[in-house]
């Protein structure tokens, strides 16, 4: 009976952040670190719920204003959403209330999944929202085996700024967060 009340508060509780229609769940108070990250298929999500977990870092969500629906994201397809996006260099899907306050943060981890062997095209929405200054900034992706260097390349020309970019990684979703943390304190 105990574990159904949790479960219909923390549903309820879903429910009442879904509508309020946030784009951002903060999760530590008077963090210098914000975990930032885009998903389309849940893994770059597990990865940035145990980097923020690992750095004690707020994380946020960037959804885009239109859902990505499964034959959207059908790749083999030439014609799906995602190709046609990632072809045209200077598309810039909507983001979905976009109000994350990038002010209190020093260092911004950026999380993404690889399209087309490049960030998605929402990762430059977000980028090109900004203006980075004195920030550091660590991007990461997850990926069916593409590295991280060209979409790296790619953020380092469209940022705003001159922040530091570091290099960044291709992570598995599946990192723990001690692992996580060795790399993090290793760059
Ligand atoms: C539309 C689409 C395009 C993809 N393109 C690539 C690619 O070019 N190279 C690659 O290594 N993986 C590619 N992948 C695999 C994803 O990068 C990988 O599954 C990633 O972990 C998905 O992250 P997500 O679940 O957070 O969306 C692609 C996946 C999708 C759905």
């Amino acid at each position: 009976m105990k574990r159904i009340i949790i479960k219909l508060l923390s549903s309820l509780f879903a429910v009442i952040m879904g509508l309020s229609g946030l784009t951002s769940v903060a999760q530590a108070a008077n963090s210098d670190t914000a975990v930032i990250f885009f998903s389309a298929t849940g893994n770059t999500r597990g990865l940035a719920a145990t980097a923020a977990v690992a750095l004690g870092a707020d994380k946020y969500e960037i959804l885009p204003a239109k859902p990505y629906a499964r034959e959207d994201l059908d790749h083999y397809n030439e014609n799906c959403r995602v190709n046609v996006e990632q072809k045209d260099k200077a598309l810039r899907p909507e983001i979905k209330d976009l109000n994350i306050d990038i002010t209190p943060y020093k260092t911004i981890v950026i999380a993404y999944p690889i399209w087309g062997a490049e960030e998605p095209r929402i990762i430059d929405t977000f980028i090109e929202s900004y203006d980075f200054s004195g920030k550091t900034i660590v991007p990461l992706c997850t990926s069916g085996g593409n590295d991280i260097q060209q979409s790296v390349e790619n953020i380092k020309k469209l940022i705003k700024g001159n922040p530091v970019v570091k290099d960044g990684k291709r992570l598995m979703s599946n990192i723990t967060a001690e692992d996580f943390k060795n790399w993090y304190e290793s760059i």
